[in-house]
């Protein structure tokens, strides 16, 4: 197994996109800032898409400009169409991430097009990122199941992984949207997967949904993924997919991973700090209890780890 992994911290964009109270350009800043101060590297910090579809993201290209450019972080931008390319590129993004599903109804509800018509969408997508000397990551969603399908066939999502890999995204990242894949399934996709792209071009996309996340990811880990997205707070879920759930908590993938001898290079006290905060302007509780333990702990000067 590996001794460290690289983590990509998606709560800014997935955390954030289906909270009933939308937060402000301020307080995602702010958010973004101390995920920063915490030792993240990579961060998804908003996205391009209709803002009558997502409200909750409507605001990203002035998120991204007050950031500005940090050394040594890159901030991801989702992005569905050449609109939401052009408006990230204007914005200032280094890097986007374009967003594919191994389901056709999920295809459907989450980006009104088929999964081939969203591929005749993402290649001028690709053309001008290039150009433009951007990076480009791809996700698959329903990797593990649908919520309008149920099963999902392997092979599509293969198929799909691969046509990302293809169009030059430099890494795929394969989301369990719902969160019902189970530890055994999910290194058998994965295995699958990693037949057609390099194990190093994959990371994982868990959602806790039911409780599967992180045994998810270590039957992963186990396989050869070192890539892995992970949600402060846990926060999280897709509005398309409904009865999704937050993704893995950032916090307690950090506690598993370091607990096991692999470095993340993350400031666990310092993340549990953002994962209350933000949770509160949201007006609830972070979804891990985990945030709000090493939160306190660390206020007594407490260890948190071991
Ligand atoms: P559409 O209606 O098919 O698009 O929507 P259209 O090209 O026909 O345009 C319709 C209107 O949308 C037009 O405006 C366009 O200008 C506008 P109008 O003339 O009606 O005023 N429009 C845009 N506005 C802003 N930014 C854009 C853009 N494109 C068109 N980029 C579209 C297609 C993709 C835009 C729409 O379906 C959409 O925004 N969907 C939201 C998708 C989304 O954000 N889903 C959640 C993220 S995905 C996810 O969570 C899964 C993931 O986490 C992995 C996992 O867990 O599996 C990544
Ligand atoms: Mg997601």
């Amino acid at each position: 197994m590996m001794d460290s992994v690289r983590l990509v911290e998606v709560g800014p964009r997935d955390g954030l996109q289906n909270e009933v109270r939308p937060l402000g350009v301020a307080e995602r800043v702010q958010m973004i800032e101390g995920l920063i101060d915490a030792g993240l590297k990579t961060i998804e910090a908003g996205s391009f898409v209709s803002a009558k579809w997502v409200p909750q993201m409507a605001g990203s290209a002035e998120v991204l400009r007050t950031l500005g450019r940090r050394d040594g972080v890159t901030f991801q931008m989702l992005v569905p169409n050449m609109k939401g390319f052009e408006a990230a590129r204007d914005a200032g993004a280094e890097e986007i991430a374009i967003f594919a599903s191994a389901s056709e109804s999920f295809s459907q509800k989450n980006i009104n097009c088929s999964i081939e018509e969203s591929f005749g969408r993402f290649a001028p997508v690709l053309e001008g990122a290039r150009e433009a000397g951007m990076r480009v990551r791809g996700y698959v969603s329903c990797v593990l199941g649908c919520p309008y399908e149920g099963k999902v066939a392997l092979e599509s999502v293969v198929t799909v992984a691969r046509r990302l890999h293809d169009l030059g995204c430099y890494e795929v990242s394969l989301g369990d949207t719902i969160g019902t894949g189970t530890p055994m399934a999910a290194a058998a996709m994965v295995r699958a997967v990693a037949q057609e792209i390099p194990m190093s071009a994959i990371a994982l996309h868990e959602h806790n949904t039911y409780g599967q996340a992180l045994a998810n990811i270590l039957a992963c880990l186990e396989a050869g993924v070192t890539t892995f997205d992970a949600s402060v707070g846990g926060l999280g879920g897709c509005p398309y997919a409904k009865g999704a759930t937050g993704n893995v908590s950032t916090e307690e993938l950090v506690y598993m991973l370091e607990g096991m001898g692999v470095s993340t290079g993350i400031d666990l006290t310092k993340l549990a700090a953002v994962a209350v905060t933000t949770a509160g302007q949201l007006g609830r509780r972070p979804v891990s209890p985990i945030s709000e333990i090493v939160a306190e702990r660390s206020g007594a000067g407490l260890v948190t780890l071991g």
